[in-house]
C-alpha cells in the first residue's frame, strides 16, 4: 500500500468513526431511531395541522378538541414514547417534591414530521400521590394523554369568572390509564387536575397558546375546587396563588 492511500485509507476510516461517534452523541444510540414507524410522524403532522387550523380560525376550539381526540385515540403508544425517546427522558429523574416535573425534549427529524410545530410539547412526570393542581387556562388549548401509570383526572367548565372565585360545573371524573386523555379550551372542560395514583405516572402533553391574537391574557389560573356547592351542579372555587394551589394539592 503506497504512502498515500494509507493516508486515504486511514482518513476514511478516521471520518467514519467520526461520523459514528457524532450520530451516537445526537441521538444517544443507534437503536433510537430504529423501527419508529412513519404512522407516528404522520401522527404528529396531523396535529400540527390541527393546531395551525385552531391558530388561524379555520376550526373552533372545540373542533379542536374533537379531533385532536380522535387522533389520541389513534394513538400507537409505543411509537410515540420511542419517538420521544422516553427511556433516556426519564433515566436518572428527579422527581418533584410537590407537583408536577415537567421534561421538556425535540421531535427527532425524521421525514414527514414538520420542523416546525406549532404546539407546545412536553412530558410531565409525578410519584404517587403528587398532582398537577387544579387550574383552568386563558387562551390556550391543550391534549393529555396517559403514557404509563395512572392519574385521578377531573376536570371542570369555567362557567363564570369573578374576581375572588370562579363559578364551575364538574365534568369528567375518572381514573385515566395507559392511553387515555382529556383535552381542555376556552370554551369546554377549561379546569383540570390529576394527581397520581400509581408509583410513577407520566402525561405527555401538547398546548397551543395565544388561540386568539387579541386577547393578551395567558397563562394558569389556580382554584380550590372543593368549594361550596351550589344549585343546578354548579360550584364555588376560590381563587388560590400558585403556592397556595400547590401547598393543598400538588
Ligand atoms: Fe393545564
Amino acid at each position: 500500500m503506497s504512502k498515500f492511500s494509507r493516508r486515504t485509507f486511514n482518513q476514511g476510516t478516521l471520518g467514519s468513526l467520526l461520523t459514528f461517534s457524532l450520530l451516537e452523541s445526537l441521538f444517544g444510540s443507534d437503536a433510537f431511531l430504529e423501527g419508529i414507524k412513519p404512522v407516528t410522524s404522520k401522527w404528529l403532522s396531523d396535529l400540527n395541522d390541527l393546531g395551525q387550523s385552531v391558530k388561524t380560525q379555520k376550526i373552533t376550539q372545540m373542533q379542536w378538541q374533537e379531533q385532536v381526540e380522535l387522533l389520541m385515540a389513534q394513538v400507537n403508544l409505543q411509537d410515540l414514547m420511542k419517538f420521544v425517546d422516553f427511556d433516556k427522558l426519564t433515566r436518572n429523574l428527579k422527581f418533584a417534591e410537590r407537583g408536577e416535573k415537567p421534561i421538556r425534549f425535540s421531535f427527532p427529524e425524521v421525514e414527514g414530521l414538520p420542523t416546525k410545530i406549532i404546539f407546545g410539547h412536553q412530558v410531565f412526570a409525578m410519584k404517587k400521590g403528587r398532582a398537577i393542581a387544579p387550574h383552568g387556562h386563558n387562551n390556550m388549548a391543550t391534549a393529555f394523554l396517559m403514557l404509563q401509570g395512572q392519574c385521578h383526572g377531573r376536570h371542570y367548565d369555567r362557567v363564570e369568572n369573578h374576581e375572588d372565585f370562579l363559578i364551575i360545573r364538574p365534568t369528567i371524573d375518572k381514573q385515566f390509564k395507559v392511553g387515555e386523555y382529556s383535552t381542555i379550551s376556552d370554551h369546554k372542560d377549561n379546569i383540570h387536575w390529576f394527581e397520581a395514583t400509581s408509583e410513577n405516572a407520566f402525561i405527555f402533553n401538547i398546548h397551543v397558546l395565544n388561540i386568539d391574537a387579541n386577547i393578551k391574557q395567558g397563562g394558569r389560573v389556580y382554584v380550590d375546587p372543593l368549594g361550596e356547592t351550589l344549585d343546578g351542579g354548579l360550584m364555588k372555587a376560590k381563587r388560590l396563588t400558585h403556592k397556595e394551589a400547590y401547598q393543598k394539592f400538588g
